[in-house]
């Protein structure tokens, strides 16, 4: 099997790639610049085929596609910056990333009748009610231009092919990039009172194990929306970063002490003024993937854990 994965300079693409490897797929990864600028941590991504493909350009696209003609593409490329995509400038690029060059990628998988995944988000809900969102739910109502650029990529992808996998996924944490951990981890060595909001509601996600089950996926034609986090139960941002300071002091980073940092929950509002509105409610209920023979995530807890180990901080 031959996939070409886009986004490996950033978080979920580079896991993608390496467990290709791992499973002896033929595996080609694509981003933005040049040559591939993600972390050198040895891994097999780091000396896998590389090619340079700006999803936004339509020519490139459909070069790099044809050249390759991949059995499979797996799309995590996209605009992840959600406070700057709300900048009235930045609409315009935020909507060539996520929407159009999703649609030049599904226009090449129709023509070369291969798979497509293509990563979405929780974001394409609007949060309310306490009710897990079903991957089958077509009650969008997106808060922000992250949110809607990545449904109108959601539905150009289900519009033109047949052989696509939806998987919406939330609160991405993997080695190869920024997130909610390394934010937390470096923050309070500046900082001993962190306010964390209490009221978003969701679960976090762990590149290397959602990875596994992308691969899982295109194994298989069991085409459809998916809705893919760690399991675990549904937590706070509070309760993650509870977790998180909780964990490294149990690995030995006696700097993270409840004495020394103190973490106080505090509701959205008190928190104040972000630019893109957050759902509350991103809780996503995983059932589909154990009905259609998926092997669930591991728990959030096990995969911070693992990930605390894999990173320097
Ligand atoms: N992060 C989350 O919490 C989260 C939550 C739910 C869903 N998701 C979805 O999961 C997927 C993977 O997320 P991630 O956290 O791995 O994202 P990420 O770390 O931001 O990686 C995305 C990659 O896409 C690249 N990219 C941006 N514009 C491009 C273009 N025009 N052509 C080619 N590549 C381009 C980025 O390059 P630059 O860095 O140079 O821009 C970056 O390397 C995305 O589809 C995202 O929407 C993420």
């Amino acid at each position: 099997m031959k996939v070409l994965v886009t986004g490996v300079a950033g978080q979920l693409g580079h896991d993608v790639m390496n467990e290709l490897a791992v499973r002896g797929y033929e595996g080609i990864g694509s981003d933005i610049g040049e040559t591939y600028s993600g972390i050198q941590d040895g891994s097999k991504v780091t000396t896998m085929p590389y090619i340079k493909m700006d999803i936004t350009d339509n020519a490139s696209v459909r070069e790099v596609l044809t050249d390759i003609a991949p059995d499979v593409v797996v799309h995590c490329a996209a605009w992840t910056a959600v406070d700057i995509a709300e900048e009235d400038d930045m609409r315009d690029i935020v909507h060539s990333v996520n929407v159009k060059g999703t649609r030049f990628i599904a226009e090449m998988c129709y023509e070369l009748d291969c798979k497509m995944v293509y990563i979405s988000t929780d974001y394409v809900f609007d949060g309310k009610g306490i009710e897990p969102w079903s991957p089958d739910c077509k009650d969008y109502h997106p808060l922000s231009v992250y949110g809607s650029t990545k449904l109108e990529g959601e539905l150009a992808v289900s519009e033109l092919l047949e052989k696509y996998f939806i998987v919406r996924t939330a609160w991405v944490f993997g080695k190869n990039g920024k997130n909610f951990i390394k934010t937390m981890l470096e923050v309070a060595k500046t900082h001993n009172r962190l306010t964390i909001v209490n009221d978003q509601i969701g679960t976090p996600t762990y590149t290397f194990d959602l990875s596994r089950l992308l691969v899982d996926m295109v194994e298989t034609d069991k085409y459809g929306y998916y809705h893919a986090t760690n399991e675990g139960g549904y937590i706070s941002w509070y309760d993650f970063a509870k977790e998180i300071f909780r964990q490294a002091v149990e690995n030995g980073h006696l700097e993270y002490m409840e004495d020394k940092v103190s973490i106080i929950p505090v509701t959205t509002q008190e928190y104040g003024i972000s630019k893109a509105i957050r759902p509350f409610n991103s809780r996503l209920d995983k059932s589909k993937l154990k009905e259609f023979g998926f092997a669930p995530l591991p728990t959030w807890k096990d995969a911070l854990s693992r990930y605390l180990k894999e990173i320097e901080f």
